[in-house]
């Protein structure tokens, strides 16, 4: 990986695909701090509920005259009974679609804003949003705040780039399928979803050390991660 990535923001760091990929850069880089409301047992832990902007003004304050090298927005949250056959749009609460939308979507957009100038202090600042095959077009998958937030990902990545064009900051969205993280594997397992072989997690960070190791001069606007085993 890049010498230059030394700070590092995981949002997501307690559980499944953001776990893992702290596990992975927390001996590799000088800093590394993980945001979410369960505790991460990787680098330094800052609680916070990233739908609530009190939240994110006190993670962000961690950066004050700080650099940050890199910002890897990998959690996230889908509604109940999601990717099953029990999943009901008409039956979706108000507070379940917002919170889908605030967490999947809004919050990446409001760090960004926030840490613009910790990013700037980077010498090579890369942004990485987590999104999925079902935010491409035509591919959407029944799950309408879910998948209308990982369109309003890329979208939001594309605006960012131009309106932060000065900042040279790299924004990534990487869009997978299924990945082995161990919810999805009880899933298959459960036969919750059909039989399948999922998307290593060392394939998904393969991809997060590419972006990464980039120089300052280019960057990934999007990488889609697919299965060859769906089933
Ligand atoms: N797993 C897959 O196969 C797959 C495929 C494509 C895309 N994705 C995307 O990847 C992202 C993560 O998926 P995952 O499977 O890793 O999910 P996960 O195992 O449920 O982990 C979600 C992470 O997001 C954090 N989080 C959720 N709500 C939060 C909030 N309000 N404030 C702070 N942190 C919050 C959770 O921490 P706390 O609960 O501790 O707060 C946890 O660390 C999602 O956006 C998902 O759409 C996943």
């Amino acid at each position: 990986m890049n010498k230059l990535i030394e700070q590092m923001l995981i949002v997501g760091g307690s559980r499944g695909i953001g776990l893992a990929v702290a596990e992975h850069y927390h001996t590799k880089v000088e800093n590394l701090i993980c945001v979410s409301r369960t505790r991460s047992p990787f680098g330094n832990w800052i609680e916070a509920d990233v739908a609530i902007n009190a939240d994110l003004d006190r993670v962000c304050a961690a950066f004050e005259n700080r650099s940050l090298d890199a910002l890897l927005y990998l959690g996230g949250i889908w509604e109940k009974n999601a990717f099953t056959a029990d999943y009901d749009f008409a039956n979706s609460s108000d507070d379940e679609i917002d919170r889908v939308i605030a967490v999947n979507l809004i919050a990446p957009i409001k760090f960004v804003k926030r840490l613009i100038p910790a990013l700037e202090r980077s010498p090579n600042p890369k942004v990485i949003f987590i999104g999925s095959l079902s935010g491409l077009d035509h591919q959407a998958s029944r799950e309408v705040a879910n998948s209308a937030s990982k369109f309003g990902l890329r979208g939001a990545a594309q605006a960012l780039a131009i309106e932060l064009r000065q900042t040279a900051i790299g924004f990534t969205v990487i869009n997978p399928g299924n990945i082995a993280t161990p919810e999805v594997l009880n899933d298959i397992a459960s036969e919750t979803f059909p039989s399948q072989i999922p998307i290593p997690l060392s394939d998904l960070i393969a991809v997060i050390d590419c972006s990464l190791s980039l120089s300052a001069d280019s960057y990934l606007p999007e990488v889609n991660l697919a299965q060859t085993k769906t089933g």
